[in-house]
């Protein structure tokens, strides 16, 4: 099994970004958490991360055409405000899911928007980066595991 992780804008900054949000670990430490998870399941994963909309959406494009199973993304603020990244998605039909590290839904009201949703088997919050790991777990199981 083949995953593609992409994290939109500003998440190369965590550890320094809001800690009070996203915590003290940051990108690369977030990146080690998930290889090393994946690597115990025999899961290839790859990692990318941008600050511009458009590059996110080649980078799920290449995740249809290299044969990738599964995304995990987490598109950080183009959530409540990008259709492209969701016409993305549901363009490749890949199973997706949508992660975010704080609790968006308590959170100001322009969080409570996210248009990828829609093309994605699960949304996680509010687990921090662990997020990302259930992430897997639920593409490991087709989205059937449980709640
Ligand atoms: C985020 C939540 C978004 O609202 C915010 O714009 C981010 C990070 C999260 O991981 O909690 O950049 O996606």
């Amino acid at each position: 099994m083949k995953l593609m992780i992409l994290n939109g804008p500003n998440l190369n900054l965590l550890g320094i970004r809001e800690p009070d949000h996203y915590g003290n670990e940051t990108y690369a430490d977030l990146i080690n958490k998930i290889k090393n998870y994946c690597n115990e399941k025999q899961i290839e994963t790859d990692f990318y991360q941008s600050n511009h909309e458009g590059d996110l959406v080649d980078a799920i494009h290449r995740a249809y055409f290299e044969k990738f199973d599964g995304i995990i993304i987490n598109p950080g603020a183009y959530t409540h405000t990008s259709i492209a990244l969701l016409d993305a998605v549901k363009s490749t039909s890949l199973p997706t899911v949508e992660v975010h590290i704080s609790k968006v839904e308590e959170r100001e009201d322009f969080r409570q928007v996210s248009y990828i949703r829609a093309a994605c088997i699960k949304t996680i919050t509010g687990l921090g980066t662990d997020g990302y790991l259930r992430a897997v777990d639920v593409l490991m199981t087709n989205g059937k595991e449980a709640n």
